[in-house]
């Protein structure tokens, strides 16, 4: 059973619309998105799905520590 990767920054993204499931594990090879890792690893973590009605810039936690996930909240820089 693999830990969780945090980041300490977020990823920024010109997200398109659909549906996209991004990557609270940490150990996907195309993040911001899921790759299927957090199964492989046994991380007991599952991506957060979520359907994009307004396309544009997105911020992506990647500390994995946001209030608002999958977005950035900013407390990757208070931590
Ligand atoms: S690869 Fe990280 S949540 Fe799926």
């Amino acid at each position: 059973m693999a830990e969780a990767k945090h980041g300490n920054q977020p990823i920024t993204i010109n997200e398109t619309v659909g549906k996209k499931a991004y990557c609270t594990c940490g150990h996907s090879m195309i993040l911001p998105y899921c790759d299927g890792a957090h199964s492989k690893m046994q991380t007991g973590l599952s991506p957060i799905v979520v359907e994009i009605t307004n396309p544009g810039q997105r911020a992506v936690c990647q500390c994995h520590r946001s209030e608002c996930m999958p977005w950035c909240d900013g407390i990757h820089s208070k931590l």
